[in-house]
């Protein structure tokens, strides 16, 4: 198990222990997250999942691959450190994630 935070829209801290290998999606959908629809299940086709990576965790999170780069220019209010969190995978590394959802998205 590792840690993963994840801000809500509301700014509820969501303080999460989860599977290595789990998406930071999945687990803002499974523990109700709000402002993540997830309209495609996963599949890096809607960008419903949309967050921003904290600035301390960037580094480590990574560039979005090109597909989901794409994806990304149909999320509201876009930022340099967007990313589709069905797309974000939960590891050792990633022990400690902080993510928040965009303020007017769902
Ligand atoms: Fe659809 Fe992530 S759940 S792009």
């Amino acid at each position: 198990m590792v840690k993963l935070t994840i801000i809500g829209n509301d700014d509820t801290a969501y303080e999460l222990d989860v599977q290595d290998g789990s998406s930071v999606m999945e687990n803002a959908v499974r523990n109700g997250v709000p402002g993540i629809e997830a309209e495609c299940g996963g599949a890096c086709a809607c960008a419903t999942c949309h967050v921003y990576v904290d600035a301390t965790w960037t580094e480590k999170v990574g560039e979005p691959e090109p597909m989901e780069e794409d994806m990304l220019d149909f999320a509201v209010d876009v930022r340099a450190n967007s990313r589709l969190s069905c797309q974000i995978s939960m590891s050792d590394e990633l022990d400690g994630l902080v993510v928040r959802v965009p303020e007017m998205q769902g």
